[in-house]
């Protein structure tokens, strides 16, 4: 067997998600499920249990009381993580043919989402970072450019989709954003995957969340940024924007029949966790952790950017010279296992775990890490990928995916339409999305990037064989 025994490894110190510290901030009850004779919390949709589509049963009494706690109209659990409930969101709010105004920063799953909804997806350009490569989230202003710069030709706006907080952390307060997208009549559904713990309400500093904002729909992936097992998620419905039978009949398509009782208790734990004392202690004291190691180790010297979650320790190691690729491939084998490593960035993920003595041993493998890397100069600013502010593809997406294709040499794919997504895993946002023309200035951006990321940016493109 090659799977199993890995499980049992120590792999080391976990900064990656799923955020529950391979087990040790996993809500009291789950520890206690899970330590009862293995297997028994495998049941199927009994009666008395339900799943997260039916009236009766203890799922749906779940979901109704954590709705009714979090002041939505209802919410539903998911086992297919962000993923499957955005898909449903979407698909829930639009019909075929329609146009979804999407950031550049959308996860991979919303532009599929548009493929299997036959959705055009507008997509928004974002402020750039260049010192770190990392896309900001737009305010109010950068918004209204995006309004303004919409292309005279699209098809009616079933929705707009937002992103909140970034995977680095970033965040702004997204309520005028979602007000002003509101008032064009388009239901606004959030993919706040990062930001379950903003909802939690137990620290003014943070972001509020989208819910609060007043989003009509918003994702939470309760893995990402709660106590929750892989795959838990929850999607939140308030408002009378949406219909709320459409919605919970496109969950119908794409949910398993059998969804499994373990995730469904996951979800009810973590989200219980934090409408309990103890989970919010734990919330508390970890954000108040977080913030004094990342004090503590930028008097170490360790360049680490701010950004507005600090769960999420971001350290720029482009600074002094290292790509965040060639960080982590050191780190790793030593112990230190991140999330999201990047061209200029490595990103840390806390989570809710422990991290006693993580000072020490970040701040011991920095200065190795620097012994090792000698010859070295400051990276150059990063180049923003040179988009327009607004642009939807040029060959429909769902067209672009099933046409015939061709590998194409990425140094003579100028012209060409991309048939595929190209989207290095994590942060999983696409570069390129299929139907895209690959002009001169996007290519050699590109190339650039395929320098910068290595492997994760293949070689070839897979492309329409013919030319539109
Ligand atoms: C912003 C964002 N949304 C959605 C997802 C999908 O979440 P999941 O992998 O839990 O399905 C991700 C995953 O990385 C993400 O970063």
């Amino acid at each position: 067997m090659a799977l199993l025994p890995l499980l049992h490894r120590d792999v080391g110190r976990p900064l990656f998600l799923p955020a529950h510290g391979r087990g040790s901030a996993l809500p009291p009850a789950m520890r206690r499920l899970l330590q009862r004779p293995a297997g028994l919390w495998d049941l199927p949709e009994l009666p008395a249990l339900g799943g997260p589509l039916e009236n009766d049963g203890a799922v749906a009494d779940s979901q109704r009381a954590a709705a009714d706690a979090m002041g939505v109209n209802r919410c539903w659990y998911g086992v297919n993580g962000a993923t499957g409930l955005l898909q449903a969101a979407l698909l829930g709010i639009s019909r075929p043919g329609e146009a979804v105004l999407m950031p550049r920063n959308a996860h991979r799953s919303l532009i599929q989402a548009c493929l299997l909804g036959q959705l055009t997806p507008l997509l928004f350009d974002l402020p750039y970072q260049p010192d770190r490569g990392h896309p900001a989230p737009a305010d109010g202003p950068w918004l209204e450019s995006v309004l303004a710069a919409l292309p005279a030709k699209h098809p009616p706006i079933s929705a707009a989709v937002l992103v909140h907080p970034t995977y680095q952390g970033y965040g702004l307060d997204p309520a005028p954003l979602i007000r002003s997208l509101q008032h064009q009549g388009w239901p606004v559904l959030v993919d706040e995957a990062h930001g379950s713990h903003f909802a939690a309400d137990v620290d003014p500093e943070l972001p509020p969340s989208a819910l609060q904002g007043g989003a009509d729909l918003v994702v939470h992936s309760l893995q990402k940024s709660a106590t929750g097992l892989a795959q838990t998620a929850v999607l939140w419905q308030q408002g009378e924007r949406v219909d709320t039978d459409a919605l919970q009949r496109s969950l119908g398509w794409l949910q398993t029949t059998s969804p499994s009782a373990l995730l469904l208790a996951s979800c009810e734990a973590a989200l219980h966790h934090w409408r309990s004392s103890a989970g919010r202690r734990q919330l508390r004291q970890r954000l108040m952790q977080a913030r004094t190691l990342r004090d503590q180790l930028r008097r170490d010297g360790l360049p680490l950017l701010t950004t507005d979650d600090p769960l999420r320790l971001v350290l720029h190691p482009g600074r002094a010279g290292i790509s965040g690729l060639d960080a982590d491939d050191w780190l790793l084998p030593r112990g230190l296992v991140a999330e999201l490593p990047e061209p200029a960035t490595l990103t840390f993920c806390l989570g809710l775990a422990d991290q006693r003595g993580l000072r020490r041993s970040l701040r011991r493998a920095w200065q190795q890490l620097l012994n090792a890397h000698p010859a070295r100069a400051p990276q150059p600013p990063l180049l923003p990928p040179p988009l327009p502010l607004v642009a939807q593809p040029e060959v429909p997406l769902a067209e672009a995916w099933r046409a015939p294709r061709r590998l194409c040499v990425l140094e003579q794919a100028e012209g060409t339409i991309a048939a595929d997504l190209l989207c290095p895993y994590p942060p999983g946002i696409p570069l390129l999305v299929p139907g895209e023309r690959l002009d001169g200035a996007r290519l050699h951006w590109l190339l650039e990037q395929r320098q910068l990321w290595g492997d994760q940016i293949p070689a070839r493109l897979a492309v329409l064989s013919e030319i539109a």
